[in-house]
């Protein structure tokens, strides 16, 4: 399992590579593979601003590039004072590629965590059969 002091420590050296002159706030997320590795990402905004990427967004991308569709634990960072959850698309995005029990810790700016597993973050999350989409 992954050092959690020691991805925070990663995360808040990240955060000044977050691309967000619109809303000003940086977030940067890392996300550890079922293989122990560990993927991570930072928002990058647009001025088109639907355009924007989240940084769970961009962390996800960087594992499934490298080969890793299964994720073990997510970890949030941001420069807001509070603990900050994945948005529910992430949330969505996070549910695609989660085992079971996958937890997402959130770490504050003082490294404080809190931590809930994906399934509690998200209920109910929309999951598709590859198999049954092709019968349809
Ligand atoms: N943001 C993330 O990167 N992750 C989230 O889960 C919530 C929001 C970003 C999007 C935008 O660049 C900035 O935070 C403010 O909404």
């Amino acid at each position: 399992m992954t050092d959690t002091p020691a991805i925070a420590a990663e995360l808040r050296r990240l955060l000044p590579h977050a691309h967000a002159p619109y809303s000003g706030v940086q977030v940067a997320a890392a996300v550890e593979g079922a293989d122990g590795r560990v993927h991570y990402g930072v928002n990058v905004e647009n001025a088109a601003y639907p355009q924007g990427l989240c940084a769970e967004a961009s962390a996800i991308s960087a594992a499934v590039t490298s080969g890793t569709k299964t994720l073990r634990r997510v970890y949030v960072a941001s420069s807001l004072p509070g603990l900050v959850w994945p948005c529910g698309g992430c949330r969505q995005k996070i549910f695609e590629f989660s085992t079971p029990g996958c937890v997402v810790v959130t770490v504050g700016r003082d490294g404080q965590t809190a931590s809930a597993t994906i399934e509690a973050l998200l209920p109910h999350g929309f999951r598709l059969d590859p198999a049954d989409v092709r019968r349809i």
